[in-house]
């Protein structure tokens, strides 16, 4: 007989069945949200080179990918809009004829039960690149926000669920809301990007996107990787300010920044996996180096266990097929 001086924590791992009951996080298809690229055009299916799996859409395709989505169990989409013509002031962002609002709507009708959520932001809109308005010092704040407050209410006049603005300028969320409210569409929740790091990761995304900054850099509006106190900060203002849901982005390398969200406050937190995460995998998959699908399911577990009740990604649907 042994009398062991030491805990066996082995003996609930010894069998996979009791693994399974006993796992402290799981993963479920309805918490994923799925980004997608829509572009003008009919038939349109061009796929972004670093983002193998992911491609810019027409409307009409975008409609049968988010029925695609929804079928393996992804409700929720996140839309990103890449205009024919961009300039300054990033202007198509707010016409009712650009790719967003034609998608919204067009999904809202194929496809009523999926929940479309539109990304606020200039970037995708301006010749430039920036979030915002430019001018001698850098990006203009107070010009920029009732621009974003006319995008999402122009994303909300053409059907969207919930609206999602990225552009790290102050006070958009509130004028934001504001905007909302006076049009009627007081319900009509908003998701903050509120910690929304300056970062290396969104490399794919603004090739995707065509939203590479033309001059500087994001970081005179996006945070520095060294702050975990100041995206507290960024979180309770956005809250403060009126967002339903807060966001930290990217996920991976922010893991940290993450948990302490969720500690801190009790209003769902997103967080985006974003494109340079995926690219990752997926190079790394291609070549070889590491099993693509384990690897997928075990970064959206990490950022699950940090306290994330809702992930972006761009492995939703593949990662919803590997749940079923
Ligand atoms: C727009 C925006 C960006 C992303 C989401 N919204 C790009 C940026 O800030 O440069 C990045 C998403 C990703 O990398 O997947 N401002």
């Amino acid at each position: 007989m042994t009398n062991d001086s030491f805990s066996r924590l082995r003996r609930l791992r010894s069998n996979s069945t009791l693994r399974d009951m006993l796992a402290e996080t799981r993963l479920s298809a309805s918490e994923f949200i799925y980004p997608m690229f829509v572009v003008n055009g009919t038939g349109v299916r061009t796929p972004i080179e670093p983002m193998p799996g992911i491609d810019q859409m027409s409307v009409d395709v975008a409609v049968e990918e988010a029925q695609k989505a929804y079928e393996a169990g992804v409700k929720s989409v996140l839309l990103f809009g890449i205009p024919d013509e961009k300039d300054a002031a990033g202007s198509k962002s707010r016409s009712p004829d650009e790719a967003v609002q034609q998608a919204v709507a067009a999904i809202k009708k194929a496809s009523p039960d999926t929940y479309v959520i539109t990304d606020v932001c200039l970037c995708e809109y301006t010749d430039h690149g920036h979030c915002g308005i430019v001018n001698e010092s850098g990006v203009d704040n107070d010009a920029t926000v009732p621009l974003l407050a006319e995008t999402a209410v122009s994303h909300a006049r053409a059907g969207a669920d919930m609206v999602a603005p990225s552009a790290m300028m102050d006070g958009q969320v509130a004028a934001i809301r504001a905007g909302l409210n006076e049009n009627g569409f007081t319900d009509t929740p908003i998701m903050g990007y509120s910690a929304k790091y300056a970062s290396a990761f969104y490399g794919p995304f603004r090739i995707a996107a065509g939203s590479t900054p033309q001059f500087g850099d994001r970081k005179g509006y996006q945070m520095a990787p060294t702050q975990s106190r100041e995206a507290m900060r960024e979180i309770e203002a956005d809250i403060d300010d009126g967002a339903d849901l807060i966001m930290v982005k990217p996920a991976l390398a922010y893991l940290d920044v993450i948990k302490e969200a969720s500690i801190r406050f009790d209003a769902p937190i997103v967080a985006y996996n974003v494109s340079g995460e995926y690219s990752m995998l997926a190079a790394a998959g291609s070549a070889g180096w590491l099993e693509r699908e384990r690897a997928t399911m075990e970064v959206l577990t990490a950022i699950k266990r940090a306290g994330a009740d809702l992930i972006i990604t761009y492995s939703a649907i593949e990662a919803a097929r590997l749940l079923a």
